[in-house]
């Protein structure tokens, strides 16, 4: 049996390992999904994030897709994809139209018109490809905080865009790996993004927060305010570097190392660092001393990264706090020394479908996955919500419209298969005043 309309497929490159999340829309609730399994597999070939061996980073996207074929009994043939990209850039930019001498209401061209000045504001590097473009608010006349601007009356909309882009060599070995490994691609999006939807609650995005995901080799970072994210960026450094360390100061093998990390805390620490890590010879470890390099580097990691990185730095902005994730968020103790040294409330993410995930794979650490579905409803949703570069553009290359910088877009997917080259400007817009009838 393949995919059905009714199921949803992500796909999560990690660091650590690969996700692959299924799930299936129930025709009787909207914008709802049932989650009906979850397949992983170590992930190789992967290191801070990016591919650096395809074969290798192949297999494991094979293994993982095996992993969940067997859970849910069929064969997975698509996904949309999650995937990360150091150098991600996310960019504000704003645009302002007038209405006219004479207050109107706001009609489609209108809408057409701003995204069009807040894009043109934006120089898109060659090398680069945008990968979302994400209306984050509109004003009438000054007032913000307009969510729907159409059919609203007044004499000049303005409207802040934010744009996400990345290097374009990474989008191509993420879509050349899936493709390899047997999975058509769907779309794709950026692994703190998916973080944050599979994280956050609704309130926490409309008041102001940040999640902060941790994995193996990247730390993602997303912004939320007024339930729209504002930023998202990637920090190079994740529980690999702290496992690193352990090695490196312990003088201990990675496997033992790692072994050391996830120990510590779960058993007697007197016990679980003296004593024998299969055929090394007794050893003892001072556990304060692993508990101190455990300390420092995720201390560097939020004072001297995740800080820098906090908008003008004020925490104000941000009420309900960070919100973390990843696999390094099951250390215990990093609540209490976030809260140290943000002075923010700090939680920790379970997934938001928690009672819906099978046993082993109901923890933090898969939270990018379910956020992955959360993207594909929000999207269905509302078409504008992310307005994203069709894979095929992403693929050539061929995406920046040169008067204007203009980003493509791809309809939201109805669940069928159906080639999507070609997909232009015009389409964005023709979608975008669809979805605006729609919702008028
Ligand atoms: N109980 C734990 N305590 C501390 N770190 C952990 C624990 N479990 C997993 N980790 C770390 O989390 C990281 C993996 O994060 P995860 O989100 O699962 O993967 P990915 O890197 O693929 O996003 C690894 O560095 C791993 O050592
Ligand atoms: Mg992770």
């Amino acid at each position: 049996m393949f995919r059905d309309p009714d199921t949803l497929v992500g796909l999560g490159v990690g660091t650590t390992k690969i996700a692959v999340i299924v799930a299936e829309r129930d025709p009787r609730v909207p914008e709802s999904a049932q989650i009906i399994g979850i397949g992983a597999a170590p992930s190789q070939g992967i290191r801070k994030g990016l591919i650096v061996d395809l074969e290798q980073a192949v297999r494991s996207v094979r293994n993982a897709v095996r992993d969940a074929e067997n859970m849910v009994g069929f064969k997975l043939t698509e996904a949309l994809i999650s995937f990360n990209a150091p150098e991600v850039e996310s960019v504000m930019t704003s645009g302002m139209v007038s209405l006219g001498r004479a207050p109107r209401p706001v009609a489609v061209d209108d809408v057409e018109r701003v995204i069009e000045a807040a894009q043109s504001e934006l120089a898109i590097p060659a090398n680069r490809v945008s990968l979302h473009t994400i209306p984050v608010r509109y004003s009438i006349d000054g007032n913000f905080g307009i969510e729907n601007p159409m059919g609203m009356t007044g004499m000049r909309l303005e409207m802040e865009l934010q744009t996400v882009t990345v290097p374009m060599p990474h989008v191509h070995n993420v879509i050349n790996c899936v493709e390899k490994a047997g999975i058509r691609v769907e779309g794709l999006v950026i692994k703190p993004l998916a973080s944050a939807l599979g994280a956050l609650t609704d309130e926490e995005m409309r008041v102001g927060v940040i999640s902060l995901s941790i994995g193996g080799g990247t730390t993602g970072l997303t912004f939320y305010r007024e339930g729209r994210p504002l930023k998202v960026g990637i920090i190079p450094i994740g529980g690999d570097h702290i496992t690193n360390d352990l090695a490196s100061i312990l003088r201990l093998p990675l496997n033992r190392a790692e072994e050391v990390k996830k120990r510590l805390f779960t058993e007697n620490r007197e016990e679980a660092v003296v004593t024998d890590l299969k055929g090394t010879p007794d050893r003892s470890i001072d556990p304060n001393v692993a508990l101190d390099v455990i300390g420092c580097r995720l201390e560097e990691l939020f004072v001297e990264h995740v800080q820098a990185q906090i908008p003008e730095r004020d925490p104000h902005l941000f009420p309900a706090g960070l919100v973390l994730s990843g696999g390094v968020a099951k250390t215990p103790g990093i609540g209490a020394l976030l809260t140290d040294i943000f002075k923010m409330p700090v939680r920790v993410a379970d997934p938001l479908d928690y009672y819906q995930m099978p046993p082993g794979r109901n923890d933090t650490s898969y939270i990018n996955a379910t956020g992955i579905i959360r993207y594909i409803l929000c999207q269905e949703r509302n078409s504008y919500s992310f307005i994203d570069s069709p894979v095929s553009q992403l693929r050539s290359g061929v995406h920046r419209i040169p008067d204007g910088g203009r980003t493509g877009y791809e309809p939201p997917r109805t669940g069928g298969s159906g080639g999507r080259g070609g997909q232009n400007v015009r389409n964005m817009i023709e979608r975008i005043k669809e979805s605006l009838k729609e919702l008028f």
